[in-house]
């Protein structure tokens, strides 16, 4: 392997499952859960560590959660 390719780049290299037709999951297909899910993933998905996006304001929160019902 080359020096180049042993290196860890932001971006390449996925950390989450593949989010096309996240809307159509039977317990992902609800803007409540979508929204608890980005504020507080550990409450739904024991272990996982993806970060909370609490911090974000709730007008971002609710057009985050617009846009990934939309992934059907
Ligand atoms: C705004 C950014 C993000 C959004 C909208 C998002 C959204 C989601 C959604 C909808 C799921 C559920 C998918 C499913 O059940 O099939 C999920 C799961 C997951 N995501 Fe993210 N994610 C984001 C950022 C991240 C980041 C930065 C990481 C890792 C560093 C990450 C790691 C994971 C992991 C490990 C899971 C599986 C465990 C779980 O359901 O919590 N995510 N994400």
């Amino acid at each position: 392997m080359t020096h180049a390719a042993s290196l860890d780049y932001w971006g390449t290299e996925r950390q989450g499952p593949d989010l096309a037709h996240v809307a159509d999951r039977t317990y992902g297909a609800t803007k409540e859960w979508q929204l608890v899910h980005v504020k507080d993933p550990r409450l739904l998905s024991f272990g996982s560590f993806m970060p909370s996006y609490a911090h974000l304001p709730g007008d971002h929160l609710e057009a985050l959660a617009a846009y990934l019902l939309t992934l059907k």
